[in-house]
């Protein structure tokens, strides 16, 4: 509970492990079989290794491309909305984050119904993503009405048969595929299923984070303002003109320097986010905290730091439970220094985990939900069409990104 503390749990990553846990609760869930030493020697360790592939120029690359899979879905979707089209805003977010993620990484479908084989393995992946809390639970699937059933079908959908027929999938998935193949214990079925685990890891979090960063930016009109103005700014100085051909481009650097973008899309994940960072002990030891405090472990016992606290601390962030849009800046530039009774946080905004189990897709997640509000706020007037309040649905806490308790109707139109 006490931030201070994180820092001499999460650098002891040799005794305070967390991929056994995770390993287990994932290979349950997926349907693959768990990630032994024994059975698959160095699987664990040649899959951490790409995620180098989320990073550096391959990250570029692939955020390039979710650009540009953003906009025709943005152009499919939503260009003829010369007057005001109304929609729920989950499923909205839902359903272009699906697809657009959905391409990028995996490839296009080239079928001329590809668009519909895609909003089908949604469908069974809200389905399944449903019973997601249960499933981490421990709560065995045969209790869980038809989730055994969509699980498995949503799997034969990444089986190789399938997947070599999408064409321009990213490297990370290619690379993935290729480690796969380097173990004869792992049958198809089993390929499939971490396949299917990483699109669960690539979209269970950030369809909710967009929908909140969006509702957000619609409840607060000068929030709305001054992140649509950057933006503006933005394409006026790059001389680049939103307009009928959905051909924008943002470099890296681009993408960074949208302060008030980023600092509303944070204070956000600030909001919605509630993922629990878990350890376990590897082995009976005492662990020293600040100020002389030491904690006797046993091996096998559990640390769970739990951020959320944090975020919603009234001495780290003022009035936490509102949002203010510009909490993230100081002087027009990014805000990274925040205090607890006059002490400096090393740790103050934790939605992607922390140390050994950080999320490897953070970099690449902030990019499309920039990316995503990017094109939303330049292209369209967006607002709310009902005045009711929306909650966060607290029945996957701990898990990662909350949901909304329900959807909310918006509308939006070509601006002129
Ligand atoms: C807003 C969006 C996202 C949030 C809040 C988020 C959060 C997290 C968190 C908290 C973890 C650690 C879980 C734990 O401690 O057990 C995690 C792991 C992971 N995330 Fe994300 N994530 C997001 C988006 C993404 C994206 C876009 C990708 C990939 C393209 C991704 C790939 C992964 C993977 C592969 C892991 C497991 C890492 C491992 O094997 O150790 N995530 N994520």
């Amino acid at each position: 509970m006490d931030p201070f503390q994180y820092v001499y749990v999460i650098r002891n990553s040799k005794q305070l492990e967390f991929h056994e846990f995770a390993n287990k609760m994932a290979s349950k869930t997926f349907d693959y079989p768990a990630l032994s030493k024994g059975k698959f020697p160095e699987l664990k360790e040649n899959l951490h290794r790409i995620y180098q592939y989320l990073q550096g120029k391959p990250l570029d690359i692939i955020s390039d491309h979710m650009m540009k899979n953003l906009q025709d879905i943005f152009e499919w979707k939503c260009s003829q909305a010369t007057d005001w089209e109304t929609e729920k805003m989950y499923k909205f977010c839902c359903s272009v984050m699906f697809e657009a993620s959905f391409v990028t990484l995996y490839g296009r479908v080239p079928a001329a119904d590809g668009h519909k084989v895609i909003s089908e393995i949604r469908d069974k992946f809200i389905k399944f993503d449903a019973s997601f809390p249960y499933l981490a639970a421990n709560i065995p699937i045969e209790l869980l009405g038809a989730t055994k059933k969509v699980r498995k079908e949503l799997i034969h959908h990444f089986l190789l048969q399938n997947m070599t027929k999408w064409l321009g999938g990213s490297k990370v998935v290619q690379a993935r595929q290729d480690i796969f193949e380097k173990y004869e214990l792992l049958g198809d079925y089993d390929k499939a299923a971490h396949h299917f685990a990483f699109l669960w890891a690539s979209v269970g979090n950030t369809i909710p984070a967009t929908f909140w960063a969006m509702y957000y930016l619609l409840r607060h009109p000068e929030a709305l303002a001054a992140v649509r103005d950057e933006i503006d700014h933005l394409l006026q100085s790059t001389s680049q003109k939103r307009g009928p051909t959905y051909n924008i481009h943002l470099t890296r650097e681009q993408l960074d320097n949208l302060v008030y973008l980023e600092s509303a899309l944070n204070e956000s994940l600030r909001m919605c986010s509630s993922s629990m960072n878990i350890r376990i002990s590897q082995e009976d030891f005492v662990l020293k905290l600040e100020g002389n405090q030491e904690v006797v472990l046993r091996k096998g016992d559990w640390i769970a730091l739990y951020p959320q606290i944090l975020h919603m601390d009234p001495e780290v962030y003022e009035d936490p439970k509102e949002y203010k849009f510009d909490r993230y800046i100081e002087n027009g530039k990014k805000k990274t220094t925040f205090y607890k009774a006059g002490r400096k946080l090393k740790y103050f905004l934790m939605p992607f985990g922390s140390g050994i189990s950080m999320c490897p897709g953070r970099f690449l997640a902030m990019n499309e939900m920039k990316m995503f509000l990017f094109i939303l706020l330049s292209h369209f007037d967006v607002e709310l069409a009902e005045n009711k309040a929306v909650r966060l649905d607290n029945s996957r806490m701990g898990l990662g990104i909350l949901l909304p308790d329900v959807d909310i109707a918006f509308r939006y139109k070509l601006r002129s």
